[in-house]
């Protein structure tokens, strides 16, 4: 008896102590730093041990990546990675395999960027990835060669690590992480010289809003600057609602143990310094645009990102083309659905030239969406092929 009422006891305190370091954890992420360090997770590099400047070392070809630096207005310096299509790389092996490898100085003068600006043909990915880890970290070196593999010879891939992620200089914030999205398309525009028809922007995760954010302010330019497809990779559609909803890992869902408390929950948000306010700026992009090409795909075993941020993005989407706005149930009833087997459901809202279509792809959880094939085929389709 006595011995169970010890365990009782031990039981009680150790919930008191997980409690209170629960409630500790939640009070220093309302410090700025501490919050910034848990939102962008940007020195969990996750490629320790491995030199970025070789892509050997994650699985690439010898010279099939170029690293590069592109310099921002800003004063910052962003690590970039240029991958050749493999198609293409192997048709090309000999000029480039005899360039030299690692950071190069003057990357328009090497083969693999010639092949990319001398093929008119030829179409660029940009592309965002999402919070912790650099270019080379997990599952990017393996999506970086399969987002292309729908047209191997024609799909080129950009990609950086915003300031303050891996060799990047800096440290990230939304306005900076913004900033560095649109050098990379002015490096795209300016520097190669390829035209806004034959750039495409594609985001996964936290690189979604980003995507979303760059598409909008390029569109507000003068003249406009449209690109082909805009493709959001299990995206979200506000940081609030990230915060609400997102999973630690998959798995601890960090505020859900306040939810019987929801003014709890409301102060606590109130202390978050940044919007990433993906749903309002999709739904301005597709108002200003004059021929939007949205793509969302997102899994439905997505443990990290709940796939209702895929519909609150689709729907907001849909909204701006309908004058005085429509509702869920509308869109249930107006947009047909095609089931595509076990694969996805794919349901595409066309008003115009404007078309946005959403992929539920029934497997591939948060990243491994990214590398399947049926999402590079629709990748490859959206960029016109
Ligand atoms: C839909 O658009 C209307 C304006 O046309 C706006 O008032 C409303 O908030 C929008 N709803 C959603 C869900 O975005």
């Amino acid at each position: 008896m006595v011995a169970l009422q010890s365990i009782f006891i031990k039981a009680y305190w150790s919930l008191a102590a997980l409690g209170t370091l629960y409630f500790l954890c939640l009070a220093a992420l309302i410090h700025p730093t501490a919050q910034n360090y848990a939102i962008y997770m940007h020195k969990l590099q996750l490629t320790w041990f491995h030199d970025l400047t070789i892509p050997e070392q994650f699985g690439f070809a010898k010279n099939q990546v170029t690293p590069f630096f592109i310099p921002t207005p800003d004063g910052e310096r962003l690590f970039a990675w240029h991958v050749l299509p493999l198609g293409l790389y192997s048709s090309h092996r000999d000029p480039l395999i005899q360039q030299p490898t690692g950071v190069s100085s003057s990357p328009t003068s090497t083969e693999n960027l010639r092949l990319l600006t001398s093929d008119p043909d030829s179409h660029l990915i940009i592309h965002f990835h999402g919070n912790a880890g650099t270019v080379g970290a997990a599952i990017r070196p393996g999506y970086l060669r399969s987002l292309s593999a729908a047209q191997p010879s024609k799909i080129h891939i950009l990609t950086i690590d915003y300031r303050g992620f891996g060799l990047s200089s800096g440290s990230p914030s939304e306005e900076g992480l913004i900033t560095d999205g649109l050098t990379v398309v002015d490096y795209a525009l300016n520097e190669l010289n390829i035209p806004p028809e034959r750039i495409s922007l594609v985001g996964q995760s936290l690189g979604t809003a980003v995507t979303f954010a760059v598409a909008d302010r390029l569109i507000d330019r003068t003249p406009p600057i449209e690109p082909k497809a805009i493709i959001s990779i299990a995206g979200f559609s506000d940081m609030e609602e990230i915060v609400r909803t997102y999973r630690a890992g998959g798995v601890f869902p960090i505020l859900r143990p306040l939810r019987t408390y929801p003014f709890l929950v409301g102060w606590f948000l109130q202390f978050l310094r940044e919007s990433w306010d993906s749903k309002t700026r999709i739904a301005e992009i597709v108002r200003k645009s004059g021929k939007a090409n949205l793509v969302l795909v997102h899994a439905k075993n997505d443990y990290e990102i709940p796939h209702d941020h895929l519909e609150t993005l689709w729907i907001s989407a849909i909204n701006a083309t309908v004058e005085g706005g429509v509702s869920k149930e509308w869109v249930a009833e107006n947009v047909k659905t095609e089931v595509f087997g076990d694969e996805s459901s794919v349901s595409v809202w066309q008003k115009g030239e404007k078309r946005i279509a959403k992929h539920v792809v029934n497997w591939g959880g948060h990243n491994n969406v990214v590398s399947a094939a049926g999402t590079s085929v629709l990748v490859a389709k959206a960029l016109g092929f």
